[in-house]
């Protein structure tokens, strides 16, 4: 018998009897997804590395990485670098700075199981520390630099001072420049058009280019791997010459960021994870309470709600922590009837869950354990 912690269903089960709220994965959906981007580099003949802060899945970095031919996967965390590692995935890029002294031994530790490992560094900040760890333990670490094209998140800000790290990096002797990361999303923040998408990405790798090949004139480093792209910019961005590499994370998935990102493209048939939730009151003819609100779909984007996928006539329109509350003024929404919802961000939505429930067809086929999920340091 099941017990009362185990509140998973099974495989085999129809959706239509798992309880609610759950994550739902439509497998058909997902797939095509991710046979589109590995296709579109393997046109390119550029490699994809996926990131997993999206699923932080074992399982699902797997497949990912078998249907790219093993071109390896990012993470955004150590912690969850250290999960996949222990689950046997041996090519792992940290697309994230570490600092602290304790942190680091743990990062030059787990590279030294992987195949491959890779980290990423910005400023003398972070280049010093990792440096001293390095050394620590006689180890050499493969870096990536960050450049800031315009998101003004990290990054090397200025040409001047990607070369300046680049010089920094190259002198010290347990660091190995490995190439660079440019992370082009402020482009999907005012892009409005395939047309916008396309004119800002050839620009940002344009400017990627000229940065490189300043540092290889001004410093003599080769620049070998060259990082690039989101979900929404990897397969602009992707096609320049300049790229090595694309590392987009949301594409098995979409959700409504996508969705309103790239209209032109994608539609909601293209969105894999839904939130399955169930009606539980209809207190008046116009609203409806499901049990799904900000603590079952995250809300972390401001404008962004929950997209209702088979149905036009009824919107979400409100969350407290429990009730999402739903406008039915124009549909009925009945208390016990099940409606499944695009999620506004599905990274964050995802993290909120113990499980992903896989489906074909309405049957469950896998129930997937976030198992990375909380593994933020
Ligand atoms: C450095 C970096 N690369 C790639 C990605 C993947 O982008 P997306 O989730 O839009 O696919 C992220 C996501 O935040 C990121 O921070």
């Amino acid at each position: 018998m099941r017990s009362l912690t185990d509140l998973d269903p099974d495989v085999y089960d129809s959706i239509d009897d798992i309880e609610t709220p759950a994550v739902l994965v439509d497998l058909d959906v997902m797939e095509r997804n991710m046979r589109d981007y590995a296709s579109f580099a393997d046109e390119q003949g550029i490699g994809l590395r996926s990131h997993v802060k999206t699923h932080k899945i074992p399982d699902l970095a797997h497949l990912q990485n078998e249907m790219t031919g093993g071109d390896g996967i990012l993470c955004q965390t150590l912690s969850e670098v250290e999960v996949m590692a222990q689950n046997g995935i041996d090519d792992i890029y940290l697309s994230y700075m570490v600092v602290e002294e304790s942190k680091l031994d743990r990062l030059i530790r787990v590279s030294e199981k992987l195949d491959e490992f890779t980290t990423t560094v910005d400023t003398p900040g972070n280049i010093h520390p990792l440096q001293e760890a390095a050394a620590r333990r006689d180890a050499v670490v493969d870096v990536i630099l960050e450049f800031d094209l315009g998101l003004n998140r990290v990054g090397a800000p200025t040409v001047e001072d990607a070369v300046e790290m680049a010089a920094l990096i190259e002198e010290l002797p347990n660091l190995n420049f490995a190439g660079v990361m440019a992370y082009e999303a402020h482009v999907a923040l005012s892009a409005e058009s395939k047309e916008d998408f396309e004119r800002l990405c050839a620009e940002a790798m344009d400017q990627t280019a000229e940065w490189i090949d300043r540092i290889e004139t001004e410093t003599g480093v080769s620049v070998d791997e060259v990082k690039v792209g989101g979900t929404s910019t990897s397969k602009f961005s992707g096609k320049h010459d300049v790229v090595t590499e694309i590392n987009p994370g949301m594409y098995p998935f979409n959700d409504v960021g996508e969705l309103n990102r790239r209209d032109f493209e994608i539609g909601k048939e293209d969105c894999a994870v839904t939130v399955l939730t169930t009606a539980i009151s209809s207190p008046v003819e116009e609203r409806t309470v499901v049990d799904a609100g900000s603590k079952s779909i995250s809300m972390d984007i401001d404008g962004l709600d929950p997209v209702p996928k088979h149905r036009d006539d009824i919107s979400y329109e409100n969350a407290s922590e429990e009730h999402g509350y739903v406008d039915t003024s124009e549909g009925t929404l009945d208390a016990g009837e099940r409606v499944e919802f695009i999620t506004p961000h599905v990274c964050t939505t995802i993290n909120l869950h113990d499980t992903l429930v896989g489906h074909r067809d309405g049957v469950v086929e896998e129930v997937w354990e976030v198992q990375a999920r909380g593994k933020v340091k």
